[in-house]
C-alpha cells in the first residue's frame, strides 16, 4: 500500500510541531526530514537539534534525508537525536557499503539515495542491505521543483531488480511529487510517496495532504 510521506522542507519552521500533526491528520505516516549542508547542495536546512525536538511531538517515524558531505561523521548524532531511518546520497559516499553498515549499526534503516543523473545498476551489490532506495525526480537542494520524467525509468528498473532478485527494499521518490504527477509514479511501482510543496505550500497541510493521498491510493486501485 503507498504510503505518504510530508516533507517538511516546505512547513512554516516556526509551527513545526503544528504542521507535522496536521500532515499526521492528513494521512502522513513517515516524516521526511531534509538535512541540508551548503556544500552538498547549494542550500542549507536543519540537523540534529531539529530532529530531537521533533522526536517528542510525533511518534511517527523520521526518514532523515541527509544531503551532506561526510555523512559519517553525522550519522551517529542522527541516532542520538532519534531518527529511524536514514538515507544517504550514493554521490556523497566514498565508501557505500561501510557507511550502510554504520547506520544499522545504530539501529536505523538504511537507505541509499540517487541523484537524476545516477543509473540504478550502481546500487546493485548494496541493495540486499537496504530498507528503502530513494529516487530524486528533481536535483536536490530545493523544494517546489518540476518532476523530471526519466525518474519513472529508474522506478521501474527497480521494481524488476527487486522482483527478479527477491528482496523486500522500498521504492520511495522525492521531488516534484503533486497532483498532476502521484498517479504516474505510483503506477511505476513507487511506494513511499515524498511531498513538500503539495502537502504544506498552501498552508494547509491535513486538507492537501489528504487530497494527495487520495489520489495516489486511486492510482493504485486502478491497478489492482
Ligand atoms: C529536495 C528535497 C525534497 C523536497 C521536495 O531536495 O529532498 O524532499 O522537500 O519538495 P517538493 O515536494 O516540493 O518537490
Ligand atoms: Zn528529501
Amino acid at each position: 500500500m503507498v504510503e505518504l510521506l510530508p516533507s517538511i522542507l516546505s512547513a512554516d519552521f516556526a509551527r513545526l510541531a503544528d504542521e507535522v500533526h496536521a500532515a499526521e491528520r492528513g494521512g502522513g505516516t513517515t516524516v521526511h526530514v531534509d538535512v541540508m549542508d551548503g556544500h552538498f547542495v547549494p542550500n542549507i536546512t536543519l540537523g540534529p537539534p531539529v530532529v530531537q525536538s521533533l522526536r517528542k511531538h510525533t511518534s511517527l517515524p523520521l526518514d532523515c534525508h541527509l544531503m551532506i558531505e561526510n555523512p559519517d561523521d553525522f550519522i551517529p548524532a542522527f541516532a542520538e537525536a532519534g531518527a529511524d531511518w536514514i538515507s544517504v546520497h550514493y554521490e556523497a559516499c566514498r565508501h557505500l557499503h561501510r557507511t550502510i553498515q554504520l547506520i544499522e549499526s545504530h539501529g536505523m534503516k538504511p537507505g541509499v539515495v540517487l541523484n537524476p543523473a545516477t543509473p540504478v545498476d550502481f546500487l546493485i551489490p548494496v541493495l540486499p542491505m537496504l530498507h528503502h532506495v530513494l529516487i530524486m525526480s528533481v536535483n536536490p537542494g530545493f523544494g517546489g521543483q518540476r518532476f523530471i520524467p526519466y525518474a519513472l525509468t529508474k522506478i521501474r528498473q527497480l521494481r524488476e531488480m527487486r522482483a527478479s532478485m527477491g528482496l523486500t527494499y522500498k521504492i520511495e521518490v522525492d521531488g516534484g511529487v503533486a497532483h498532476d504527477t502521484i498517479a504516474q509514479v505510483v503506477e511505476a511501482g513507487a511506494e513511499l510517496l515524498v511531498a513538500g510543496s503539495a502537502v504544506f505550500g498552501q498552508g494547509h497541510a491535513e486538507r492537501d495532504g489528504r487530497k494527495l493521498l487520495e489520489a495516489a491510493r486511486n492510482a493504485e486501485l486502478r491497478l489492482a
